[in-house]
């Protein structure tokens, strides 16, 4: 568990690490060739970790140095272990590719999670509508067939099917147009990343379109983590404090800057940094969460806990997945005053927060929970801290580097 004890405002300045959601897609991107594929600044987390078992368990090698990950080798065996894949959805990315190389790929389906169904169903007739065959056997995706270029739409800008598509038609000589796209960052660098190693890759208004083929070895850096440096952000504004983080892309966090600015406190941008500077009694916001631009469900949790201190009432709309509201409870046991209408979380504000033991369910709600933690009064013991170390690099060391009294320590449930 993580025990935090509240109430002191942090400052300082917060080295923001690569993005786990830009790594685990570009690992998979290792499938598609035999040469090197060198990855910077891959952030140390389980989720990486469980990617690259995947990618081994494939046939590939790695090698990690530092923050730097390379894969080589051809990717030989065409099932994925279903001990892997059921506990991280991003590793099911690997269909399209060990399709495309193989002709054939077995994969279990990456099954539902807590904070909604999570269906797969847009990967699949993407992947159909480009020649796939697809069978669903005892929770297990067969795919086979030789695929070919074609146009798909997507009724929802899947941020998983978009990069499955761009994967699958990396590897495609004529031209996949994948319409209704996600636009979030991380797919962004994966085409890039694709882009880089050979494939043609053009983002217009309303698809993306990419020619693959003669796909070749190259290096990649991956962008930094928007929703690791959201969550640094809603921290100072939280403890009232000042924290400017290093290594950031500002323009990937407009939508929460102009939040917090629309609640009173003060965020300024340089073109690599971002400095929040909070002061007390600020405002309750209305917001929605929604696909790229817009705000990220991803820093759901942590706004909700942030708007637990405001003055007044916030409503949130969750309108990405239906029930990302693990951490809504936990908050209630610290003294928020909250209630859920369906996807509404209608937040009144209250004086103050107090500590006490509090379960993560997934990443972001324990990053919620180490937020309210750290405005808390008192000590606040997060459990569930495995989840947390999914999404957060070095998260004890980076909040005590902030002026965090925080701590991890070892139980036997954890
Ligand atoms: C990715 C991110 C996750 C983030 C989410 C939305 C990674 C590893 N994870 O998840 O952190 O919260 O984007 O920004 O990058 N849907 C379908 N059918 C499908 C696929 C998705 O109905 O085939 C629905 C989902 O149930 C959900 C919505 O679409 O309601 C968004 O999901 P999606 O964008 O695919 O998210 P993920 O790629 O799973």
């Amino acid at each position: 568990m993580i025990i935090i004890r509240g109430g002191r405002p942090l400052s300082g300045r917060v080295e923001i690490s690569g993005a786990k959601n830009a790594a685990l897609p570009a690992i998979v991107a290792s499938l598609l060739i035999p040469e090197p594929l060198v990855l910077k600044r891959v952030p140390r987390l389980l989720d990486v970790e469980t990617q690259l078992a995947l990618v081994e368990a494939l046939g590939k090698q790695v090698e990690r140095w530092g923050d730097v990950i390379t894969i080589r080798g051809e990717a030989k065996i065409a099932t994925a272990p279903r001990e892997i894949v059921s506990r991280m959805r991003a590793s099911f990315l690997c269909l399209g590719p060990l399709l495309a190389r193989l002709g054939e790929a077995h994969v279990p389906l990456p099954g539902g999670c807590v904070i909604g169904a999570r269906p797969v169903d847009l990967h699949l007739s993407g992947l159909e509508r480009l020649g796939a065959k697809i069978q669903v056997d005892e929770g297990v995706v067969h795919a086979r067939g030789k695929l070919h270029g074609g146009e798909v739409w997507l009724r929802y800008p899947s941020v998983g099917a978009t990069e499955q598509l761009l994967l699958a038609g990396a590897t495609i000589p004529t031209r996949v147009e994948i319409v209704n796209p996600a636009r979030e960052p991380e797919v962004m660098d994966l085409g890039r990343l694709l882009a880089s190693m050979g494939a043609e890759v053009e983002v217009l208004e309303d698809r993306i379109v990419i020619r693959g083929g003669g796909l070749h070895g190259t290096e990649h850096e991956v962008i930094p983590d928007r929703i690791e440096a959201g969550t640094y952000l809603l921290a100072g504004a939280i403890t009232g404090g000042e924290v400017e983080l290093m290594d950031v892309c500002p323009e990937h966090l407009t939508a929460l800057i102009a939040e917090l600015e629309g609640c009173g406190v003060a965020v300024r941008c340089g073109e690599n940094a971002i400095s929040v500077l909070a002061r007390e009694n600020w405002l309750g916001a209305e917001v929605e969460t929604a696909p790229y631009p817009g705000f990220p469900t991803d820093l759901q949790p942590q706004l909700t806990a942030f708007l637990t201190l405001a003055r007044g009432r916030s409503i949130i709309w969750e309108r990405v997945f239906e029930s990302r509201f693990g951490h809504v409870g936990e908050l209630l046991r610290m003294g928020a005053r909250i209630t859920l209408q369906g996807q509404a979380i209608i937040v009144e504000g209250v004086e103050e927060l107090r500590g006490t033991e509090v379960v993560a369910t997934d990443i972001r709600a324990g990053a919620a929970l180490v937020l309210a933690g750290l405005a808390a009064r008192g000590e606040t013991r997060v459990k569930g801290l495995e989840h947390l170390l999914r999404g957060y690099e070095n998260v004890e060391e980076k909040l005590v580097g902030l002026g965090a009294n925080a701590w991890l320590e070892e139980t036997s449930a954890t």
